[in-house]
This record gives C-alpha cells, structure tokens and sequence, in this order.
C-alpha cells in the first residue's frame, strides 16, 4: 500500500464520525431521556451531564445525590479536563475518631448515621462544571430534576424492591437513621414525590452553590447536624471547593488511556494493571476470554497494584503521591515480574514496591462534536448513611468509611490503608471510582465507568479489555461476567455468577476461593469502526442507554 493510501485511511478513521450523533448511557430511563434531551436542544456533554447529576439526586435515590461527591472526566474542545468533587473529612473530624477505648474500630460509625458523613461536594462540583464548560443556561439545566421531585416519578421495580430491602436492614439496626421517613412510601409503586427535595433543587437553580453553601439549604444542612450530633458545620460549608485536576494518562496499544488521578485510586491501579498486562501478553495471546487461566492471570496482576494502593494512594492535597513512579514504565515492568501466569503467587510476598518511603453510579454521554464526559458519583453505600437532612429533602453520604480508620484494619469494601488515607481535617478520602476515555487519533473511542467500591477498578479494568483484546460489540462487552481480586482477602476471587462453571471449577482447584456476587453497573459509549456510536447500559441494572440523532 502506498504511503499516501495509508494517510488517506488513518485520517479517515480519525475524523470517522456519524453527522449530528450524539449518545447517553445512564443508570436510569430519566436521566437517559432528560440527558438526550439536552443533547437534542443543542447542549454539549458536560450540560446533558449537569442535567443527569440532578435527576439522579431524584430518582436514583441509592447513589445520584446532593448530598455525596464525585468525579467528572472531560474530553472537551480536544483536551481533557477533570474535577474533584470529592467529599472532605469535616474540620472536627480526627485520626482516631472511630476507634474506640480499645483502640479498636467501630465498624458502623462511619457507614450509618449522623457521624459517617463528609462535606458533600455534588453541587459545587456540577456548578464549577458548568461554569467552565456548559452552554445552556444552569436553570434549564436543573429543571428536569424540579418535575421529577415536584410532580413524582413511577418508581422502577427493582428500586422498590432496593428500598424495601433497605428499610428491613434499618428495622433491625436502626443506627439513628431517619431513611424511612422520607423513602417509605416509594415502596407502594404509586407516583412518588419529593416536596422537601423539589424546594432545595429550586434554590438551587435559582442561587446556584451559594444557596447549597452558604444560604438556606446549609442552614437547615447545620442545624440538623447540630441537632443529631454531628459535626459538619457552617465553616466547613462555606470553605467546600472542588478541585480542577489533571487527568492520568498513559498509552496503551494504540490508544491514549485518560483516567481519574488521586484522589481516586482508580486511574492509577488501572494504568498499573493494563501496563503490566502488556508486558505479559505473550502468555495472554493463547488465553481465552474468561478462561480459568486468564481469570487467575487477571487475580495476579491485581496483586501488586492493590498492594500499592494500600501503602501509597491517598488525598494528594495531603500526602505526596507518588504518581510518576507508580505509572513509571521499568518500575512496572519489574511488578510484572512478580505474577506467575500458571500459579498463585503468595500473597504475604506481594509487598508495595517503591523503594521510599455497595452505592455509586456512572454515566456517560458523547455530544455531537465528539465531546465527552465521564461522571462518577457516589454516596458511598446504598442510601450513604441512611441520614436525610430534615427539611431539605436529601440524603447524607457515609463516605468516611473510604477513610483507612485504622491502619491495615479493612474498611467496607476490604481495602486497606495506612497514613497515605489516614483521617485529617479537610482532607479527601481516597476513592476508587475510575471514569475513564480511550482516545485515539485525537478523537473519543469509549467512554466507561461503573460502580461496585474496589470492584470498580475491575469493572472498568475488563470493559476495557473486552473491547480492545476482544473486540466486542458494546452490549456484549457491558454484559460479560467479570471478576474481581484485590490482594486481601488472601486468594478470593469474586465473581459475576454466570462465570462459566468449569472454569470456576478450575479456579478452586488451583487453590482460590469463591465469592459469588454480583458487581458494578457499566454504562459505556464506543465509537465503532465506521464512527458510529453505540452505547449499552449493563442489563441486570435500570439503565438507558441511547444513540442520539441531533439536527
Ligand atoms: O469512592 C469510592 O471508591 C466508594 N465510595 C464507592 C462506593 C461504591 O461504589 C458503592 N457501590 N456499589
């Protein structure tokens, strides 16, 4: 082929897009819906983004908030962008404040109740969005949400069956969690209406963060913390910003990964596993997809990566991540050096390797430019702490739990963690949420995320590697079973149910445990060969996904 012929083709393939095509892939049909609709006014990703954040906090009550934080990864005007809006440990927390006499942790603190809460950063974090990037005016922009918690919304089955779950497990450990009084009556599958919520989305349209910080939303925020105990205060309000970041980036094969730094530990032990993978593709060449040998290779390279999060990755406002030497290229080269493609490695010899010292959601949308934004957001478990601010109408996060309340003792998702995420006022917790993009050629080729705690770093590990190793079509590679290994517990896999018997089989008899679980709700978008966009939402969750024609 001729050296033009070849130019011809890969201009071709980079500029290859569908005229006018635009998608969403939301954890719910209201946000799908209201989120095309942006997107067909003319709105760019980041306002159809903005939209779906609200009409989460409204009908997807486990995970979309006010009230939580998140991550927000941009491919905008051919550069990318992100924002932390990532909750902060309030200016009244401390170290040692879930450990009790003994030392010891208690456990529910910082999941259930008034005390398990950090300064929400959602409304900040989509307002500092907006304000850089959005082109609809902000009130169209939250107005969806207004309907939605003013006139109700019919409640999908499976969030009935959620919140019903959720208040039998407070009926039998209340921890002070006042849940039922607002979310009870969502069980009855009748239109469901929030008056409190639709008031403070009002404000908010209206005075922006400034009500949500400053205004009447923080004054009823504050005195419902001051009349249960808690400890975030006005100041800790008023001082709330999220955080322009750059993105992490590393090539891989032919594309430029993009992923979210620290923070999150998502980005770093992503870029670690597909690097180290790389250097053992060789041995994955004659692995097939989900086979028992490709599952324990996966377990291995999760190994040194997980053992670095645990001694490295925290709040870099905080504590000097080092992020270079993590994602260096020799220095991952000799971490590979410690899987064994045929054997389980030890555990115990898996140590960090420097030298020196169950809710979120994810959505994705494309724009017709080509524009794109990957969103996170979390409450941290299902419903956060269970704690919705009276008179507001919003539910508190449990994200302390990401803190490492005591060094090497497991949080919820099993994570360890020492000084790098040790407690400290007005810092962040470290986080595993990983929106991420494939970029090649200078245009967006998929745009993933999920939820599912430390399992989400997984989730995403292998919707990349479905796509890119084994090319597969955008349903099939959201829909796939995966698995799950995070150094600790000891030689536990966890994995999706309907992971092929014979290798599960396989898996014990080489000397793993079995956890099987469900993870993570993936919404992707790709771009296909001839530029098409495709977007699939994950089927055993609620979510939409749509390809959007736009004029
Ligand atoms: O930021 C984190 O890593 C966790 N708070 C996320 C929690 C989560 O994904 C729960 N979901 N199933």
């Amino acid at each position: 082929m001729s050296r033009l012929l070849v130019l011809f083709i890969s201009i071709c393939w980079s500029f290859s897009v569908v005229a006018g095509q635009a998608a969403v892939a939301m954890p719910d049909s209201y946000s799908a819906k209201a989120a095309a609709k942006v997107l067909e006014e003319g709105g760019n990703a980041v306002d159809a983004s903005i939209t779906a954040g609200f009409v989460l906090a409204v009908t997807l009550p486990e995970a979309g908030n006010l009230g939580g934080g998140g991550f927000m990864l941009f491919y905008q005007n051919n550069k990318t962008d992100f924002l932390d809006y990532r909750e902060k440990a309030p200016q009244k927390a401390h170290r040692d404040m879930y450990l009790d006499d003994k030392g010891e942790v208690q456990t529910e603190k910082p999941l259930y109740g008034i005390l398990a809460s950090g300064v929400p950063g959602s409304v900040m974090g989509l307002w500092q969005a907006h304000q850089k990037y959005g082109s609809l005016p902000w009130e169209r922009l939250v107005q969806p949400a207004i309907e939605l918690a003013e006139n109700g919304f019919i409640p999908h089955k499976k969030l009935q069956a959620y919140v019903q779950e959720y208040l039998d497990e407070i009926e039998a450990a209340p921890h002070g969690r006042n849940f039922a009084k607002y979310f009870a009556a969502l069980t009855g599958g009748q239109r469901f209406k929030q008056p409190e919520l639709a008031a403070t989305l009002t404000r908010i349209a209206k005075q922006g963060p400034k009500d949500f910080y400053e205004g009447e939303t923080a004054d009823k925020l504050v005195s419902f913390m001051q009349h249960h105990g808690g400890l975030i205060s006005k100041e800790d309000l008023k001082q709330y910003q999220a955080q322009w970041r750059t993105p992490l980036q590393k090539s891989w094969r032919s594309y430029e990964v993009v992923s979210a730094p620290p923070p999150s530990s998502g980005g770093l032990v992503l870029l670690q596993m597909l690097a180290m993978l790389s250097d053992k593709i060789d041995c994955l060449e004659d692995v097939a997809h989900n086979s028992t040998r490709y599952v324990h290779l996966l377990a291995e390279l999760a190994k040194p990566a997980f053992a670095d999060r645990a001694e490295y990755m925290g709040d870099p406002d905080f504590y000097p991540v080092p992020v270079q030497k993590l994602l260096d290229d020799a220095y991952l080269a000799e971490r590979a050096k410690l899987i064994n493609p045929i054997k389980i490695s030890e555990t115990e010899a898996i140590k960090p390797g420097l030298q020196e010292s169950e809710n979120t959601t994810h959505y994705s949308v494309v724009d017709k430019w080509g524009n794109a934004v990957a969103t996170t957001t979390t409450l941290n478990l299902s419903f956060g702490s269970g704690m919705v601010v009276e008179g507001a109408g919003f539910l508190l996060n449990d994200e302390m739990d990401d803190f490492s309340a005591k060094p090497g003792v497991p949080n919820y998702f099993g994570a360890v963690g020492k000084d790098a995420n040790a407690i400290a006022p007005g810092k962040r917790m470290l986080s595993s949420m990983t929106p991420t993009l494939l970029i090649k050629n200078g245009q967006v080729q998929m745009v993933t995320g999920s939820p599912g705690g430390t399992t989400i770093i997984s989730s995403v590990y292998q919707s990349i590697l479905n796509r890119v190793l084994f090319n597969m079509d955008a349903q099939s590679l959201v829909d796939a079973p995966r698995v799950h290994h995070q150094l600790l517990p000891k030689n536990t896999i966890r994995h999706h149910p309907k992971l092929d018997k014979t290798v599960q089989d396989g898996l014990v008899k080489m000397g793993y445990t079995l956890d099987a679980r469900r993870f993570g709700d993936l919404q992707v978008i790709v771009r296909d060969a001839d530029g098409a966009l495709a977007a699939a939402s994950e089927s055993s969750g609620r979510g939409l996904s749509m390809v959007v024609e736009t004029k």
